[in-house]
């Protein structure tokens, strides 16, 4: 059975003291939830203060991103060794923002996610179509060519360290979410594909998240979806009530 993982991406929002808010409250009202794995991603400057808030909860700390290099002149980037350090185990690759905006690319993802793997981090590797390719009809094509390039290399036994997101970016902070058909229909594609690269019992461990304007009313549905693991959340992670009854619903599932 795989645990659903439930992360907040907060994204560039919250500085110390809303974060440290924040935190506060989804620990007092989620210390006890055992079956769910539930993440929090504040940016950069606000994971140590989260991190000292979550220690020794069952709760884990995500960034945002990182680099893929060790060290060096690289200015304005962060390594594994230095997440890791703040407190993290998780890190988000490739999030839709950051190819859109920041210029990341499959190739990139490829060696951020090896980089955190070889550090102890777990990566949550973000793919997903845009609206134009679901449109034209390439949306399995774009989730392959992401999953396939952004693991290219990788074996079995670092496969099933990873957490995939499948986000379609059509569906981030939109309010658009996809059904949980549609949702389902990729999600099921991402295991089959996992499952030729890394054999069926390897591709059954591996956490598929969806992510897309995921809310406390629609959560549920997404969730009893066979292939749908967890979510990774942006807008409703940012309000302690919302976070909180997302993961509360999950729990109860
Ligand atoms: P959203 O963001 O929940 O605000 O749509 C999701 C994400 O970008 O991870």
């Amino acid at each position: 059975m795989r645990k659903p993982i439930i992360a907040g991406n907060w994204k560039m929002n919250k500085a110390a003291a809303e974060a440290t808010l924040l935190a506060n409250g989804i620990k007092r009202d989620l210390f006890d939830v055992g079956n769910v794995e539930i993440v929090l991603c504040p940016p950069f400057t606000s994971l140590s203060l989260v991190g000292d808030v979550i220690q020794d909860t069952p709760i884990s700390l995500g960034a945002q991103n990182m680099h893929w290099e060790k060290e060096g002149a690289f200015t304005g980037e962060l390594s594994a060794a230095m997440l890791k350090e703040a407190g993290c185990k998780y890190v988000i690759i490739g999030h839709s923002e950051r190819r859109a905006y920041f210029g990341e690319t499959n190739e990139s993802v490829n060696k951020k996610v090896k980089a955190a793997l070889r550090e102890g981090l777990v990566p949550i590797v973000c793919v997903g179509e845009k609206l134009e390719d679901r449109e034209s009809g390439k949306a399995f094509d774009v989730v392959s060519e992401h999953v396939e390039k952004g693991l290219e290399g990788l074996g079995e036994s670092e496969a099933v360290k990873i957490v995939i997101a499948y986000e379609p970016v059509w569906a981030i902070g939109t309010g658009k979410t996809a059904s949980a058909a549609q949702a389902e229909e990729i999600h099921k594609f991402i295991r089959e594909l996992l499952s030729k690269k890394y054999g069926k019992k390897t591709s059954e461990s591996i956490c598929i998240q969806y992510g897309g304007s995921v809310k406390p009313d629609n959560i549920k549905e997404l969730m009893t979806e066979i292939d749908i693991d967890g979510a990774l959340v942006g807008g409703a992670s940012l309000k302690e009530e919302s976070f909180v009854a997302m993961v509360k619903e999950v729990s109860e599932l």
